[in-house]
């Protein structure tokens, strides 16, 4: 049978280029959305493949993953690989944050991950694959960004405990710290000045583009990685600040 797939938050940017390849690679795929409907039927119509299947569900509300988790196992009856990939981004300064603002991206970038992470093992097949997507703020920090930086921060650490407890099913749990990549999220956290100073930062002198999340997830995810667990790779175009 094909592998089966769950990527969060696939309905755009680098998500929705992981769920691409992996449909390339003859993949079942399930995804969800939070609330843009109008995104998610346009990413469906545009992909146009009876392997995609899209559904909205918040990955922060465990009862909603719970259901979806349900439906994956009731018609696949298993899950190969979970990429854990939606987030969110709200900026503020820390002295000015609303913090139910600053709980709602911990709930979405970190607890969401947790929630997903929990329920695919017990329907994670033997020698599955995990990856979480962090962030390049996971690493450096950066002003108007707090809570964004610990979530992605705390994603790398919680990748390497998770790879210590699912080594017992040889489930391999891996993450990705993309730099500034050109999406939905990003375009609303950054004004003009802030984005070409990021790229005067690069020295390969372009942005990331979600493919190059994508190709590097498909390593991690495929048997070619098969040693490689509880790491996390830094896709930076050399900055390193
Ligand atoms: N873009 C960058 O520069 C960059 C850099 C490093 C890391 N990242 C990380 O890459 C991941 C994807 O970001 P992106 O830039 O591709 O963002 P994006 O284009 O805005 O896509 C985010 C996706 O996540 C979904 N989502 C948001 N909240 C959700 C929730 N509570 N439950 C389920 N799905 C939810 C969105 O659905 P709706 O549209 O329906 O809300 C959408 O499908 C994020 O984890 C982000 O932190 C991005």
């Amino acid at each position: 049978m094909e592998k089966v797939a769950f990527v969060t938050g696939g309905t755009s940017g680098i998500g929705k280029g992981i769920v691409k390849e992996l449909l390339d690679k003859g993949c079942i795929v399930i995804t969800c959305y939070h609330d843009n409907e109008k995104a998610a039927k346009e990413m469906k119509q545009e992909i146009n493949n009876d392997n995609l299947i899209v559904k909205k569900c918040d990955v922060s509300n465990e009862e909603e993953v719970i259901k979806l988790f349900k439906l994956i196992k009731e018609n696949y009856g298993k899950l190969d690989y979970l990429v854990n990939n939606a987030g969110t981004f709200i900026d503020s300064y820390i002295k000015d944050y609303n913090i139910a603002d600053f709980k709602k991206v911990l709930d979405v970038n970190l607890i969401g991950k947790v929630i997903c992470t929990k329920h695919s093992y017990k329907i994670m097949s033997h020698g599955g694959s995990i990856v979480n997507i962090s962030s390049h703020l996971g690493i450096v920090p950066c002003l108007e960004s707090a809570a964004y930086c610990a979530a992605a921060a705390a994603i790398i650490n919680f990748t390497k405990a998770t790879a210590i407890e699912y080594a017992d099913k040889k489930i391999r749990v891996n993450s990705i710290c993309p730099a500034f990549t050109p999406t939905l999220l990003s375009l609303k956290g950054w004004n003009k000045e802030e984005i070409d100073q990021k790229l005067k930062d690069t020295p390969l002198g372009r942005f990331a583009a979600p493919e190059d999340t994508s190709k590097l997830c498909m390593f991690l995810l495929s048997d070619d990685a098969s040693f490689i667990t509880g790491e996390n790779i830094w896709i930076n175009g050399g900055r390193l600040s």
